[in-house]
Parts: C-alpha cells; sequence; structure tokens
C-alpha cells in the first residue's frame, strides 16, 4: 500500500470511528434510568461494529499503515504505545461483549457499568483517532508528497 492509499483508507475509516464514538455517547446516556428494548437494540449494534469492526481496522492498522509509520517516524519504538492503545481498546470491547448477556433483566449496577464502559471506550478511541490524525497521518502525507512526481515548468504547461 501507498502512503497516499493508507492515509485516504485511514481519513475514510477515522470518519466512521468518530461516528461510532458519537453513537456510544448518546446510547451511554440514554441507557441511564428504564432503557427500553431500542436501547438494548442500539446496544448490540453498537457491539457488533465494535468487536467485527473496528478491532479488525486496528489489526488492518498493524499489517499496513504502522509499518509505514515505523519507517518515517524512525523505527517500531514510534508505533508501541499506540498498539497497545489496540490492546486496551480490544480489553474494552470484550468487557463490554461480555457484560451485554441479561443485561435488560441487569440490576441498576451492571447498567452503570455498560455506561461506564461505554463512556470509557468512547474517550479512549477517540484519543486514539485523534492521535492517529494529528501525528501519523501528516508524516505520511509528507511521504507522499515528497514521492509525487514533480509538475512539469510551468513554461511547458499547455
Ligand atoms: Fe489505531
Amino acid at each position: 500500500m501507498t502512503s497516499l492509499a493508507a492515509v485516504e483508507t485511514a481519513r475514510a475509516e477515522h470518519a466512521a470511528l468518530h461516528r461510532v464514538i458519537h453513537d456510544m455517547e448518546d446510547l451511554a446516556y440514554h441507557l441511564a434510568g428504564h432503557p427500553g428494548p431500542a436501547a438494548f437494540r442500539a446496544l448490540d449494534l453498537i457491539l457488533e461494529v465494535l468487536d467485527r469492526h473496528v478491532t479488525g481496522y486496528m489489526a488492518d492498522e498493524e499489517r499496513t499503515l504502522y509499518p509505514l509509520i515505523a519507517r518515517q517516524l524512525g523505527g517500531p519504538a514510534a508505533t508501541a504505545t499506540m498498539i497497545e492503545d489496540h490492546r486496551e481498546i480490544g480489553r474494552w470491547v470484550d468487557r463490554l461483549v461480555g457484560d451485554r448477556r441479561d443485561l435488560e433483566e441487569a440490576a441498576p449496577p451492571q447498567l452503570e457499568r455498560a455506561r461506564q464502559g461505554l463512556y470509557s471506550l468512547a474517550a479512549l478511541l477517540d484519543l486514539h483517532v485523534r492521535k492517529e490524525e494529528l501525528i501519523y497521518l501528516p508524516a505520511l502525507r509528507r511521504v507522499a508528497s515528497a514521492s509525487a512526481p514533480e509538475r512539469p515548468p510551468a513554461s511547458i504547461t499547455p
């Protein structure tokens, strides 16, 4: 994958992640009190996106985007802390998926634990995505523009 293609892929995935983060915060708010069936359907949808898409995307990043970043920023140490973010995000997703069973009949402390998990994971994901956008993607854009073919001089441009 080229640096430019990696940047474009990451930008599209991040746009989707920002929507998921917003939905998680919104759902955490609505799980307070006495949530109805619609809230639990929304929870199931979010958990499916997190469990299948988000964790799969993080694995893709480690195979494609992060090696390019490591090459640009001086070695694997440049991505080590972000890979640890991925592990922590995965642990929070596993916790939420594990807590989902029987949540409709759950007592308030279990619902509160689910809300806390959604808020915590949303904050962690938001910080992780912002770090990639602020540090990693500009580094890859510099590589992409340095390796782009030069434009012809203006004097020979039609
Ligand atoms: Fe990531």
